[in-house]
């Protein structure tokens, strides 16, 4: 599929189903077309969100479980996990699993990730299309990949999946920036919270800080830069103008957590803070929702105070990852987890 190839029709039946969330209700890749238009668009840009994910787990340090089985759960097109391939290594899994209700998507996402190691020169692993429920007992000891699936789950669905979840060695799951999607991470994350460690967005390991009545209004979502290419080529700006959104703009929601063992209980930083979805800007200020292991709450900073941070957080290029030195609610100094990854 190519730009010229592509067929707005498609996009919009699609479309329409992901904005009036029914896309739940049936199987919606009537053919391969299908998948193929959805892969060169709205997956990219999934795959930009996967991309800040991904360099933002490298930058933290961390290390994910290896020699273990990968599963891409509500796979679709394939990207998430052709994108843990790419940021991660194509060697270390002992299988691969593409899982999706829909048999089209899995040939999809199993050619795509074939044409992949091709490309690369590299050995084919073992690759096998799961139904959902044979994927729920593959995922045991596995890296579980979960990308955009939430909103398209019922009740049964999403205990089914976080079962699996809750079988897996590490799970590392995107969603839309949404107020839903985030929140029903939240729950997810404090579900498997006893035999397992937050390691992303969170920088602790206590109750997620959300949940009080004082933040019912707030989400925990994050914004990614999309690639040079999205503002210089044409079929980026026509793809954002006919979706009507500001492609430069990528908001997600994302739950990173690792089975706990004696090794990496030590690992989070709690003197480390992370600042939830932008900073507001003000005459002189900024103000920004931080997240720590007291809570979240909102903090103050003049720019008077920290020019140098004030100026690095303005510009948002890096990790919104932050050691502050404060007085109460206000910033009057501190660090940025800087590209070295010091977390
Ligand atoms: C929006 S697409 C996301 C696909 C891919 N993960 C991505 O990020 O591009 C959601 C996928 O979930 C699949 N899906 C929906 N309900 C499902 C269910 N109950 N079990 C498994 N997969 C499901 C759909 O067929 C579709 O491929």
């Amino acid at each position: 599929m190519t730009w010229e190839e592509l067929d707005y029709a498609r996009l919009e039946a699609l479309r329409v189903r992901f904005l009036e969330r029914t896309a739940g209700d049936a199987d919606y890749w009537n053919d391969e077309a299908d998948l193929a238009s959805y892969d060169l668009t709205f997956a990219e840009r999934i795959g930009w969100k996967w991309d800040a994910v991904l360099r933002e787990l490298q930058l933290r340090q961390w290390q994910p479980p290896r020699q273990v089985p990968l599963v891409d759960w509500g796979c679709g097109s394939g990207v998430a996990l052709r994108r843990w391939l790419q940021h991660v290594g194509l060697a270390d899994w002992t299988e691969l699993v593409v899982s999706d209700r829909s048999a089209r998507a899995m040939r999809y996402a199993e050619e795509s990730v074939r044409r992949q190691y091709q490309e690369a020169g590299q050995p084919l692993p073992t690759i096998r299309q799961l139904s959902p429920d044979a994927a729920a007992a593959a995922a045991t000891g596995s890296v579980l990949l979960v990308s955009h699936v939430m909103n398209e789950l019922d009740g049964a669905g999403r205990a089914r999946l976080i079962e699996a979840a809750s079988q897996a060695q590490a799970v590392v799951w995107v969603e839309p920036g949404a107020y839903d999607e985030s929140r029903a991470l939240i729950q997810i994350r404090e579900a498997l919270m006893r035999d397992f460690r937050p390691v992303a967005p969170c920088t602790h390991s206590a109750g997620c800080g959300m949940l009080t009545e004082d933040n019912n209004r707030h989400w925990c979502h994050h914004f990614g830069r999309a690639p040079v290419e999205a503002f210089t080529e044409g079929h980026w700006a026509q793809f954002g103008k006919w979706l009507g959104i500001d492609l430069r703009a990528l908001p997600y929601s994302f739950l990173v957590m690792e089975r706990r063992t004696r090794e990496n209980e030590s690992v989070p930083s709690p003197d480390w803070s992370r600042a939830i979805g932008h900073p507001r800007e003000y005459k002189g200020y900024l103000k920004i929702l931080n997240c720590q292991a007291e809570g979240v709450e909102e903090l103050m900073m003049q720019k008077r105070d920290a020019k140098a941070l004030h100026k690095h957080i303005r510009k948002g290029k890096y990790l919104p990852i932050y050691r502050w030195r404060r007085k109460d609610a206000k910033v009057v100094g501190g660090e940025a987890l800087d590209q070295e990854g010091c977390l």
